[in-house]
């Protein structure tokens, strides 16, 4: 894709470095130019400058500079055509390609309409807060909970009348249709089906922002204890919550150093920030996703999970650590005492005691065995052999033999136990079976040898239902090959169906896929290394035309015999209870079937 000339001047010209820039780093005014902290290295001085008059940008502690294009580059880890791109929609221009799409201009005419709509929405929320009657209650409960003005200001907080259709009356006078506010996620419709009522009411409103701070949906948190606790907006043309992260947007202006913090609340993100800690974001109520982990990647090579102490926030931790340590990013996890949040510690015991427990901060594995540690009675002996079964395994994963030794050392201190006998269990589990392709791109180790040892051992029909999933990623027309002759439901694996969804959704966009992009489909981290062993799989295809047509009649057999096999089943059962009046039908049934068999 080449960009015309015009085209590259055009966006550099709608969208004014200053601007930009500011979007990231504060600048102050200093003559003809602009200067502010290097946002490239660390600075206590500001050495960065901007010049208004060049359109340029130049650091002279670290000698980086350039022009928009360059700075977006570098500042959002994209390639020349991402910066294009993400700089013309910022200027609201459309590319040519683009407009020959009027798929995409609808989509963009709506999306425009909804960050209209949503920004109006939240300057209301914020004047019903601050300058209401209605709007004290709220405040005060902010207040009580140490949040200030300035806070509120910088975060757009707001507050949802408690009346039903408050909003709607609110944006109608200004010309929206209510059928728009529905589709924005703002308003609900009737059980009558024809009137709406406002989806926030009665809410502390929390306007949820993306990188290119577009307010595209709304946390609403109630005053008390009343359930939900919170709601927020639906997906929306503009709203995907699998692809935000609440906080972003301001985090991005503040890295100071190559590290995010990730907790789970929007009050959590909002009371570090209080406190000068402004790297953290909040992953919107879900589990963390691969999308999530790779936008923090473009920013990051470090993250912080700080969840919550509760069960929920640990087993969150340690679901979220994978996604994101296969996004290549070093994870790291505070553990808070007990029941408490980041926003509750920090609070209680200040910003150096918050960013201590982050300076200290577990490794993946220090955190997995921490946990265990608090599962298991260390106090007697049955305790802690249940719990050196259980760290075994974690410790066998390490790749360093240094640090495995220094693990075991450890362990051996604290239970009480020799080495020898730690380092025989540990070869226990590492007894690997002798087989070929397990490394894949996405550098995820194979380590549970029972999984392994089945798909060794897997039925011929699991193995055609494999090869024809590689069939189907090494070109679109097998995998519609494939479809034309069997649907889905003749895959009897359930994992491989996932992953056939997988890539289903790869294909429904683009006509080429790696095995990588279908990773990047999955969510689930056992599903990510089962697709990544199929994938690694050597399946030899000097035949694929053969292979294909073996593996469909395979399918198409099993899927016969199983059929035949209940069949048999139901005809077993009913004749022992002394009822034949099916045997008849069931048998006229099977013989079909068999039939069948032989035929395909
Ligand atoms: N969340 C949600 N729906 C709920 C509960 C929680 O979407 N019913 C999401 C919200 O994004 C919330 C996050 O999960 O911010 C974490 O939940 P929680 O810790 O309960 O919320 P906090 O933001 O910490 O709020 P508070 O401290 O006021 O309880
Ligand atoms: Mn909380």
């Amino acid at each position: 894709m080449k960009f015309s000339e015009d085209l590259l001047s055009e966006i550099r010209d709608k969208n004014d470095i200053v601007t930009v820039v500011s979007e990231y780093v504060s600048l102050k005014k200093s003559g003809k130019n602009y200067i502010g902290l290097c946002p490239f290295h660390s600075e206590k001085t500001p050495s960065f400058t901007v010049n208004p008059d060049k359109q340029m940008f130049y650091c002279f502690g670290c000698g980086v500079g350039g022009n928009v294009y360059t700075f977006i580059m570098q500042k959002e880890h994209m390639s020349f055509p991402e910066a294009v791109r993400f700089l013309a929609e910022r200027a609201g221009i459309i590319l040519p390609e683009e407009k020959e799409d009027p798929e995409y201009l609808e989509k963009l005419r709506l999306k425009k309409k909804f960050y209209e709509i949503n920004r109006i929405a939240a300057r209301y929320f914020y004047n019903c807060l601050v300058n209401s009657d209605q709007g004290v209650r709220a405040l005060n409960y902010l207040k009580s909970r140490g949040i200030s003005i300035t806070t509120i200001k910088s975060f757009g907080i707001g507050y949802s009348l408690p009346d039903w259709e408050d909003l709607i009356c609110y944006l109608k006078a200004k010309g929206y249709k209510e059928t728009t506010l529905e589709k924005a996620g703002l308003a609900i419709k009737r059980k009558n089906g024809e009137e709406f009522y406002d989806r926030f009411r009665g809410r502390i409103m929390f306007p949820i922002f993306d990188i290119q701070n577009n307010i595209i949906g709304f946390g609403g948190r109630v005053l008390d204890d009343s359930k939900p606790k919170y709601l927020n907006s639906p997906e929306t043309e503009v709203y995907n919550k699998r692809k935000n992260l609440y906080g972003l947007n301001f985090v991005k202006k503040h890295l100071v150093d190559d590290r995010i913090l990730i907790v789970e609340g929007y009050m959590d993100v909002i009371s570090l920030h209080q406190y000068g800690i402004k790297q953290a974001v909040a992953s919107l109520g879900t589990s963390l996703t691969s999308e999530q982990a790779k936008l923090l990647r473009r920013y990051v090579k470090n993250v912080v999970v700080a969840y919550d102490a509760d069960t929920a926030g640990i087993s969150a931790t340690l679901r979220g650590m994978d996604i994101l340590k296969n996004a290549g990013l070093n994870v790291k996890v505070v553990m808070l005492p007990k029941g408490s949040d980041p926003d509750e510690y920090i609070r209680r015991f200040g910003k150096e005691a918050f960013l201590e427990k982050v300076d200290k901060a577990y490794s993946l594995i220090d955190f997995k065995i921490k946990h265990l540690e608090n599962q298991f009675d260390l106090k007697n002996l049955q305790g802690r052999v249940n719990f050196l079964n259980r760290v075994v395994p974690i410790i066998s994963e390490i790749d360093n033999e240094i640090e495995k030794d220094a693990y075991i050392k450890k362990l051996s201190q604290k239970l009480n136990i020799t080495e020898e006998s730690i380092r025989l269990e540990l070869k226990k589990t590492s007894k690997t079976l002798p087989v070929n392709g397990f490394k894949h791109n996405k550098g995820i180790k194979w380590n549970d040898n029972k999984e392994r040892l089945k798909i060794i051992t897997q039925s011929a029909n699991i193995k055609a239902e494999r090869d024809l999933i590689n069939l189907m990623i090494t070109d679109k027309s097998y995998y519609k090959r494939i479809f034309q002759e069997i649907d889905i439901d003749f895959f009897s694996d359930e994992d491989h169906k996932q992953i056939i969804k997988a890539i289903s959704k790869g294909y429904e966009n683009k006509n080429n896929l790696n095995s990588s992009e279908v990773i990047d489909y999955l969510e689930d981290e056992r599903l990510i290394r089962k697709a990544s062993l199929i994938f690694s799989g050597e399946v030899f295809f000097t035949e694929t035309e053969r292979v294909l047509q073996d593996c469909i009649k395979t399918l198409k057999t099993h899927k016969l015999n199983k059929r035949i096999q209940s069949l048999q089943d139901r005809l077993k059962k009913l004749e022992k209870q002394g009822d034949y009046s099916e045997s008849k039908q069931i048998l006229a049934e099977i013989k079909t079937l068999q039939k069948q068999t032989r035929i395909i």
